[in-house]
């Protein structure tokens, strides 16, 4: 088959977990520049929906749900929803993230609510839209993890600003979605889903300019992540080009961990 059509997703129904966030928007709108059809699925529905109609003004097929995945009857909700609506799921991107816990000494109380979404309601989101991606015939799921879930943080990126030192929670989660990945990657194999993880580097979201200076100098392409940077690797994934490509966790971080 062309390699074009290979790539392109029309007739792929794909959802998206966050998809009205930082990184979510740029996903969202690379699945749906590849022909997808795409569904945010938002804990707030007046976001997602405006999201989703700045979108749809630019000819892109994208739609909104709600979801809050820390909450079970709202992720059974949204699975009948996209099966009512659209009668399958082809692919899942596993975007959305809760960010509680805001330093190291924070009370654990902030731990276990991070817990609570980033991990049991992470599990729980992707296991029903696995079932429904199974029921549909097959298809791909796509974590989003990070650079912090493969290694420690380095502190020096923080030093001269007053943006402290990352918060523990997230390295435990992000780590944990990346193995979790691998494991689906077997488990599903015989329902014909695929699972695999991309880690991003940081987004650029006009941080401060002493960040920026620490952090870029160490990118041996000498930038953070722009809002394009992640689209290539989601449509790979998402698309039939990508259909040997499993279990795998792709590092997008311009070299910086080279
Ligand atoms: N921003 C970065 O620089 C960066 C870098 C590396 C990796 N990432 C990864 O990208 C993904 C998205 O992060 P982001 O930076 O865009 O964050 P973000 O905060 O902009 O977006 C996260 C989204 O998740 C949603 N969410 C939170 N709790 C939810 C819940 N209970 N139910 C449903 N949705 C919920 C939020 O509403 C938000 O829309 C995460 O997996 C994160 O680890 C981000």
């Amino acid at each position: 088959m062309n390699v074009k059509d290979l790539l392109n997703l029309k007739g792929k129904i794909i959802a998206v977990s966050g998809g009205a966030g930082f990184y979510g928007k740029s996903i969202v709108e690379g699945l749906a520049e590849a022909g997808g059809t795409v569904i945010i699925a938002s804990r707030n529905l007046k976001n997602g929906q405006d999201v989703a109609n700045a979108f749809r003004l630019k000819g892109l097929d994208v739609h909104s749900m709600q979801v809050d995945q820390g909450d079970h009857k709202s992720v059974l909700s949204l699975k009948n929803n996209i099966y009512d609506t659209f009668g399958k799921l082809d692919v899942f991107v596993n975007n959305a993230v809760a960010r509680p816990m805001k330093k190291y000494d924070d009370p654990m109380q902030n731990f276990s609510e991070s817990m609570r979404i980033n991990a049991t309601g992470m599990m729980d989101i992707v296991r029903e839209m696995c079932d429904l991606i199974g029921e549909s015939g097959g298809g791909s799921v796509i974590n989003i993890s990070s650079m912090m879930g493969m290694y420690g943080p380095d502190l020096s990126n923080y030093e001269g600003t007053d943006m402290g030192n990352p918060p523990p929670d997230y390295f435990f989660h992000r780590a944990g979605i990346i193995n979790l990945t691998r494991y689906l990657a077997r488990v599903l194999g015989k329902k014909n889903v695929r699972v695999n993880c991309v880690s991003p580097g940081g987004l650029f979201n006009n941080q401060p300019e002493r960040f920026l200076e620490n952090y870029c100098k160490k990118v041996p392409v000498g930038r953070m992540a722009n809002n394009d940077d992640i689209k290539g690797i989601m449509v790979l994934l998402a698309s039939d080009a990508g259909a040997y490509i499993n279990g795998e966790n792709i590092l997008m971080d311009g070299g910086m961990n080279a």
